[in-house]
């Protein structure tokens, strides 16, 4: 099939390059000149694993192009919608201007029969406005809502191996036309028996939003456990191991420490929010308020927890920290708890060093303010404490008797619940992480 994905960024550039793996033809369109130039070079615009590699093998393919020019969408029977939608400046909802700059500029190529499928995380409602649009302008033009569930880090396996697809199609025979042309993208996808949901557009959308928030609520969740663990002595990682045995509860998204950052769930669950207060039925939603409060917490506690570590004052202490992306496998550092953390320090009159195995160019970018290290050994050196606030599979494996030669006090902040306590105990360390008791 012949397909265009509009705007390529994290979500679309990958949706782009999986869309050609799956034997399309497809072209990307963004209007930042950088990016495209970037992706036609077979560059990947920010860290992801796997990306570079199914780029290259999409490029290579001839099956996939880019273009700033959307005239290059033309004669595509799907365009895929894959813009941002970050939270408005001052504000809990969602900006939509690159959303309704995205679908007026389809309006120059969109013929009538062709399908617009929206996969940005929008606010329920957003699509029934589009299909309006849309109808008025194109006759015969179709809109479907595609969310998607990918993970940053995962993001490549979780394009070509979703672990559902939901469709929210319009009613009666365009719908069955949308379904049919959705069931052709996703051919091998369908065809290994992924489970499938139809619905309307509305139900699509929150379905994104829903699963957010419950993600959300599930870490809120554990670290409101973990304040309760830190009044009691009781220690949150062997709660969360023992509740997550119980399959109705699960073990995954437990882990307690400096709770959720990045581009989707916080501004997410804010945006939701918003959208039920202008729908009237704010009351069903007040405590994500509570969810973002808890997560927003964790920060100053760790804080906290490093002042106290540093004997009460933080002024002029030389602390490490170790991570500075939202989570491991990622150079994001939208609403990065780790960043946060590392300001407030410095603010407060540490000295911070901060080192990241892909973020340090980003973090440099919007935080100049802060010291930089290439490695955790050089933002260790002399320091009188170190905090691990990402948890990076290569901090995890630190050799904390070789590291401890390093520090100038022994004194490790786990933020992440991530690292071997009894190891880090047993070369000497004082290992103290949120919702454990003193190590
Ligand atoms: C999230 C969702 O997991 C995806 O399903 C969704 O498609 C995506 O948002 C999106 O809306 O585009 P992502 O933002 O990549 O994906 O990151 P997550 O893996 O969900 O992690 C979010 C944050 O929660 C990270 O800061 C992570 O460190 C934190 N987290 C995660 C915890 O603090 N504890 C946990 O147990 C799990």
């Amino acid at each position: 099939m012949r397909i265009s994905v509009i705007g390529c960024g994290y979500l679309g550039a990958v949706h782009a390059a999986s869309m050609a793996e799956l034997g399309h033809e497809v072209v990307g369109i963004d209007v930042d000149e950088r990016k495209i130039s970037a992706l036609c070079a077979g560059r990947a615009p920010f860290y992801e694993p796997d990306f570079e590699q199914l780029l290259g093998h999409a490029l290579e393919s001839g099956r996939l192009s880019f273009s700033t020019d959307v005239a290059d969408a033309t004669g595509a029977q799907v365009h895929f919608l894959c813009v941002g939608t970050p939270q408005k400046h001052g504000e809990y909802a969602a900006d939509l201007r690159f959303v309704q700059a995205a679908a007026e500029s389809l309006l120059q190529v969109l013929a009538p029969g062709e399908l617009v499928v929206g996969k940005s995380t929008v606010p329920v409602g957003t699509a029934a406005e589009l299909a309006a649009m849309f109808s008025e302008k194109v006759p015969g033009a179709l809109l479907a809502w595609n969310p998607e569930f990918l993970r940053e880090g995962f993001a490549v396996r979780d394009t070509l191996h979703p672990d559902r697809l939901v469709y929210g199609l319009p009613a009666g025979g365009d719908g069955d036309t949308a379904e049919r042309l959705l069931d052709e993208v996703y051919a091998a996808i369908v065809a290994r028996g992924t489970p499938k949901v139809i619905t309307d557009h509305a139900t699509a959308e929150m379905v994104k939003t829903a699963a957010n928030s419950f993600l959300a609520t599930k870490i809120s969740f554990i670290n409101a456990m973990a304040e309760l663990c830190e009044a009691t002595g009781a220690d949150v990682k062997l709660l969360a191991d023992a509740i997550g045995y119980d399959d109705r509860i699960g073990r995954k998204f437990l882990n307690a420490g400096l709770g959720f950052g990045g581009g989707c769930l916080p501004k997410d669950i804010r945006a939701f929010m918003a959208r039920a207060g202008e729908l009237g039925a704010d009351q069903a939603l007040t405590f994500l308020r509570e969810v973002d409060n808890i997560n927003m917490r964790r920060r100053i506690r760790m804080v906290e927890l490093a002042r106290e570590v540093l004997d009460g004052s933080l002024l002029g202490k030389r602390v490490a920290v170790l991570g500075a992306a939202f989570k491991p496998d990622s150079d994001d550092i939208r609403d990065s708890p780790a960043l946060n953390v590392a300001a407030q320090l410095q603010l407060q009159g540490a000295v911070v060093c901060v080192t990241d195995p892909a973020a340090v160019e980003n973090s440099r970018r919007e935080w100049p303010h802060l010291d930089y290290a290439a490695t955790p050994e050089e933002a260790a050196a002399d320091a009188d404490a170190v905090l691990v606030l990402t948890e990076w599979r290569q901090y995890c494996e630190l050799d904390p008797v070789a590291f401890g030669a390093l520090v100038r006090q022994k004194r490790v902040l786990d933020g992440r619940n991530a690292l071997d306590r009894e190891a880090w105990t047993a070369a000497g360390w004082t290992y103290r992480a949120l919702g454990r008791r003193v190590g």
